[in-house]
């Protein structure tokens, strides 16, 4: 990979692999199949399983796409269960994601825990399937690693345990020490273990792994914090607490600008064989969507 404009090409493959690993099951059974593959197939922008790719091809001697597509797509699987929950009534209680009905409203409440649950068992089996067509046992203890690593950071000391202090937030005074906390668990643990997963696949260790978690860490952040000024009118009406309770959307602009620099910063002696992880996270704070 040279360039970003290559990064469709990736996603197309990730896309394929996504897709095989529904195989055929009885027609009682086709409907929450159905509803996993209406939320992980309805334009999300694969930003964890680039990040990554793109950190494992950066630093691996001799990538293989085949290497990394299962970590890849476990860490999408838990992303697209992560958002299913998170619209569900008894949390964050939307109707849309990504301009189409969400999950619960086209297949009700009880597919979509289940369809939740479905992707989060699939995002194991993909993985333990990978490593059963291993011999290797360097291999297999980079995979044991990475496991370890990403199921700690989306379990309840990290994404969940974010979850959990958004909604406990709605009843208790909070502060925006509080609100960055949760913010790191419930976005930056992810982003961060997509980073670091790609970095250990990659043959990785020691200090690196310790300088991407802290670049993972900032970049997720600072990805939260735009997301908080994307969605500015959506969480105003929904009564969502943002960081823009604390702060004007200016002084969140330049947060997300000094936090990005931090990350870049945390990394600068990290030799990659490019610079697209770097241009990828800049890219990152400049969306629009
Ligand atoms: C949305 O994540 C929820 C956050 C944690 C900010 P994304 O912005 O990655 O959502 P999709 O998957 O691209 O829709
Ligand atoms: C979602 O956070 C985070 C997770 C699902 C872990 P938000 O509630 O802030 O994100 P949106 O606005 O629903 O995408
Ligand atoms: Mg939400």
């Amino acid at each position: 990979m040279k360039n970003l404009e290559e990064l469709n090409t990736i996603i197309g493959e990730l896309d394929s692999y996504l897709s095989n690993t529904f195989t055929y099951v009885d027609e009682s059974l086709a409907k929450i199949y159905e509803s996993m593959k209406y939320s992980l197939f309805s334009g999300g922008k694969r930003i964890r399983p680039l990040l990554c790719m793109i950190t494992y091809n950066e630093l691996a001697e001799n990538p293989t796409l085949d290497k990394i597509l299962p970590f890849a797509a476990t860490l999408e699987m838990i992303h697209t269960y992560s958002l299913i929950h998170d619209d569900l009534p008894a949390m964050d209680d939307d109707d849309l994601r990504r301009d189409k009905p969400t999950n619960h409203k086209v297949y009700s409440e009880a597919v979509a825990i289940l369809a939740g649950d479905g992707l989060l068992n699939m995002s194991m089996e993909v993985i333990s399937k990978y490593m059963e067509s291993l011999d290797d046992i360097d291999e297999l203890k980079k995979c044991i690693k990475a496991l370890k690593f990403i199921y700690n950071c989306s379990g309840v000391l990290g994404m969940i345990g974010g979850q959990l202090l958004d909604i406990d937030y709605l009843n208790e005074q909070y502060n925006e020490e509080l609100c960055e906390d949760m913010y790191s668990l419930k976005t930056a643990a992810l982003l961060k273990a997509s980073i670091v997963t790609g970095a250990i696949m990659a043959g990785c260790e020691g200090e690196i792994i310790t300088k991407l978690k802290e670049f993972g860490q900032y970049i997720g952040l600072a990805y939260q914090y735009k997301d908080d000024l994307l969605d500015m009118n959506k969480d105003l009406k929904n009564g969502q607490k943002t960081m823009l309770d604390f702060y004007s959307a200016e002084e969140v602009e330049n947060k997300i600008k000094s936090l990005t620099n931090k990350g870049l910063e945390s990394i600068k002696d990290i030799e990659f064989k490019d610079d697209i992880l770097k241009d990828f996270c800049l890219a990152l704070i400049k969306r629009e969507y």
